[in-house]
């Protein structure tokens, strides 16, 4: 089976792990040079907040923020940007999507804007881009807040700047382009917010190391081997052991252990060495990406999400005529791991959860453009270290289902 993703990993990440392991260092250490080194990449002007998800950062940002009122989204996205909002008691207000980058169409957001409407949350899916800048004009014209959804976009560009440069505030995943440990990061100009934040943080348990090492050999497993559902069967394998929450419950999500949590040391020392080989992997993502759409090209029943800037390609996303289970039912038949928008993605996470009680807004009625493509976008298969072997499968078999 030709994974979704093979996660990157060098011999110099295994060395690194272990390591740092088993070594005794100095708490804090790797934590603040990560910090420091990654807000470098943005400015001299900017702090930054590792975390232990991209979805904790988001959590803990609306917490202090405290808006209570509704965030600007794109209904297309995944239960992770959601979450967030619903359990600090926001309401997403969708805004449709643009039907070629498949992101929320800025030109739409001053038809809709309301004065319940405290923030505009841009995810940039797939790590592509819309026109952040706009979006950006929007939201101070309106004196709101433009949050940035970098979960999918560590390393792209917009404008030849990096994606998190936008907004006030912005959060990265390093779940990823990046492997094996995870965490998240925080940015933004606003130090007062970033130092809340911290102390919030400060005070928490440290991230389960079950959880790392879970992770750790759940990556492994997947990069040298690709067996199909690798993810799954690791994941039920953790959350047995600990049964702590419903899934479809947004709040329970943030009371569990091993999501309301700080980094540790580790994980901050394997990120800082992982992000040395960032740019070498997203030059070989978006090298694979171009060598898929060229193969592909002649085929004008499939088209690419559209990117307004320089994706590093976290996912590689394309819509087909047909229904995308019939398509990824033969893809998965072929060998292929292609993957549709499940149920916890877009109105289907909204439908699965207490529409009640979380106060949805009925906006996605007005979301067209997002309604005709959700059951029709097919993700397929995108690493970094993908052979010419795989890519000429992969397209080859693509351009016989769908001619
Ligand atoms: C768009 C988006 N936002 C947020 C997240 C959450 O990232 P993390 O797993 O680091 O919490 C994800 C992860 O899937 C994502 O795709």
């Amino acid at each position: 089976m030709i994974p979704i993703n093979r996660p990157d990993i060098s011999p110099l990440d295994l060395e690194t792990y272990f390591q740092l392991k088993f070594s005794k260092f100095e708490s804090g250490k790797y934590i603040k040079n990560l910090e420091s080194d990654f807000a470098n990449l943005f400015g001299e002007d900017y702090y930054a907040l590792f975390t232990a998800s991209a979805k904790l950062s988001l959590y803990l940002l609306l917490n202090v923020l405290n808006l209570k009122g509704n965030i600007i989204t794109s209904p297309l996205t995944c239960y992770s940007a959601l979450n967030p909002i619903i359990a600090t008691n926001n309401t997403p207000h969708y805004i449709d999507i643009n039907k070629n980058s498949f992101l929320l169409d800025e030109n739409l957001v001053e038809k809709y804007i309301s004065k319940n409407d405290k923030a505009i949350m841009a995810i940039s899916l797939g790590g592509c881009a819309s026109d952040l800048e706009k979006l950006r004009i929007i939201a101070d014209k309106h004196k709101i807040i433009l949050i940035e959804d970098c979960a999918q976009a560590l390393g792209s560009k917009y404008n030849n700047k990096l994606l998190g440069s936008f907004g006030h505030f912005a959060f990265f995943s390093f779940t990823k382009h990046l492997s094996l440990v995870g965490g998240g990061m925080l940015i933004s100009k606003n130090k007062s917010v970033i130092n809340q934040i911290r102390e919030i943080q400060n005070q928490l348990d440290e991230i389960p190391k079950e959880l790392l090492e879970y992770r750790f050999e759940r990556d492994f497993v997947e990069s040298k081997l690709g067996i199909k559902d690798v993810n799954e069967f690791y994941t039920k394998k953790f959350l047995q052991k600990k049964q702590d929450y419903k899934e479809n419950n947004p709040v329970d999500i943030f009371n569990a252990k091993h999501v309301m949590c700080k980094p540790n040391d580790l994980q901050a020392g394997m990120i800082l060495k992982q992000l040395e080989r960032l740019n070498n992997i997203v030059e070989n993502r978006r090298k694979n990406r171009d060598l898929i759409a060229d193969k592909l090209s002649t085929n004008k029943k499939i088209i690419f999400q559209a990117d307004l800037g320089k994706s590093s390609f976290a996912k590689l996303y394309i819509t087909t005529p047909y229904e995308n289970k019939e398509v990824i039912t033969k893809l998965v038949n072929l060998g292929i791991d292609a993957k549709q928008l499940t149920k916890s993605h877009g109105i289907y996470f909204q439908e699965s959860i207490d529409k009640t009680k979380y106060l949805f807004d009925d906006s996605i009625h007005k979301c067209t453009n997002y309604l005709m493509l959700h059951d029709k976008i097919v993700e397929l298969p995108l690493s970094s270290k993908m052979n010419t072997n795989e890519i000429q499968y992969i397209t080859s078999s693509i351009n016989k289902l769908i001619s």
